[in-house]
């Protein structure tokens, strides 16, 4: 009963954000204990070895550890561990609201696990592909545990310059932002970082 409140108000402050600022920021959407479980799911999928470097381009293959040095392993809904259907359900959750609040037309969701080994960076960069993409909303949930200051990994969002928000990937903390709205950067990061990154596709993907 208590998470549901935490959660409706939490869902809120989310929409208001984004209608305010085009982010938000949310320390109460994901419940502690889900991100408890969903690192766990990230820590088995990096024994299995399936995270890949992530490329940029319009086809996004291009590899360019100057401009992303992260490594990413997609998810898929169909997925038969209970955190990442869990995860996939709060994200069905959270699409509903943005399309009742804000009529954005939300359809399917696409996401992946992105490690950022030591050292590694995301240099300034807008979501939507170049071309025609259909990303409208992204989503970030950081799962690093005991994260601080001086471990860098900032997220740095630029929604009206040259004002600059700086947010730190701790554990639990959810980031929506409009996809074509907020130019961002991840600042290099001095130990591995964690996240579980996603976008709403205004139409549904061709797949
Ligand atoms: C991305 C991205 C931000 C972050 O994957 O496109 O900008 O904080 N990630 O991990
Ligand atoms: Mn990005």
């Amino acid at each position: 009963m208590m998470n549901n409140i935490t959660e409706q108000s939490a869902l809120k402050n989310i929409l208001d954000d984004l209608h305010n600022k085009s982010y938000a920021i949310s320390d109460g959407f994901i419940s502690p204990h889900l991100a408890a479980d969903l690192l766990e799911e990230f820590l088995k999928s990096e024994s299995e070895d399936i995270f890949r470097p992530a490329g940029i381009g319009k086809d996004q293959t291009r590899i360019h550890a100057d401009i992303r040095g992260d490594q990413i392993a997609w998810l898929e809904e169909s997925d038969t561990s209970s955190p990442i259907q869990k995860y996939f359900d709060e994200m069905t959750k959270l699409k509903s609201a943005l399309n009742q609040a804000h009529f954005l037309g939300l359809q399917s969701y696409e996401c992946h696990f992105a490690k950022y080994p030591v050292g590694s960076f995301y240099r300034e960069h807008l979501d939507v592909k170049v071309g025609v993409s259909t990303r409208k909303v992204s989503t970030v949930l950081y799962l690093n545990p005991n994260w601080s200051e001086p471990l860098g990994g900032g997220l740095v969002l630029y929604p009206r310059r040259p004002n600059t928000v700086e947010i730190h990937p701790t554990m639990g903390r959810l980031v929506v932002f409009l996809s074509e709205d907020i130019p961002h950067e991840v600042l290099e990061s001095k130990e591995e970082r964690r996240s579980l990154t996603g976008w709403y596709h205004r139409s549904k993907l061709s797949m």
